[in-house]
């Protein structure tokens, strides 16, 4: 992993991350990623989701605290990031190998395209009072900074 990459970006915003991947099409890839030496914090939390039909859309929340890295590790998905102040990007990851960085307080949405697994390194546990649920809240949160 290119160090570099890290310094040179700010964690106020969604970035992507590549992450080497080793071996070869003869024989697959494997692809590392470990707290605090590849990702910019420690990794407390590891979920995935999977079977989730074509083209829905999770997500619809955004999180006060919680710093996550997401994965596509198999198939596609579509994230839909927005940040007050920078606005909305997109991001689509299709390589297993490229993490989205999502730091604190980006409002997200996630599309799904079947078979998609979507794998989240975690800052934090499950804390239910981390997540800001409701759009007019994250806009409210936003302008109350
Ligand atoms: P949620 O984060 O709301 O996912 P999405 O926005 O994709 O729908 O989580 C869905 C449900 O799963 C919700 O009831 C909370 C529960 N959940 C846990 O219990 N622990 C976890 O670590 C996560 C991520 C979710």
């Amino acid at each position: 992993m290119n160090e570099n990459y890290f310094m040179s970006k700010s964690s106020t915003e969604p970035y992507l991350i590549p992450f080497d991947a080793i071996g070869s099409d003869k024989i697959g890839f494997i692809t590392v990623a470990q707290g605090l030496l590849d990702i910019p914090f420690e990794i407390k939390r590891v979920y995935w989701t999977y079977h989730t039909p074509n083209k829905v859309i999770r997500g619809g929340h955004a999180h006060k605290n919680l710093q996550q890295i997401i994965f596509s590790v198999s198939g596609k998905i579509i994230i839909r990031t927005e940040k007050f102040g920078t606005g909305k990007a997109e991001f689509v990851l299709d390589n297993p190998s490229v993490g989205l960085y999502l730091p604190p307080n980006t409002w997200r949405q996630i599309e799904f395209f079947n078979p998609a697994v979507l794998l989240c390194l975690a800052s934090d546990y499950y804390k239910e009072n981390d997540y800001i649920r409701s759009y007019q809240d994250f806009l409210q949160a936003q302008e109350n900074r």
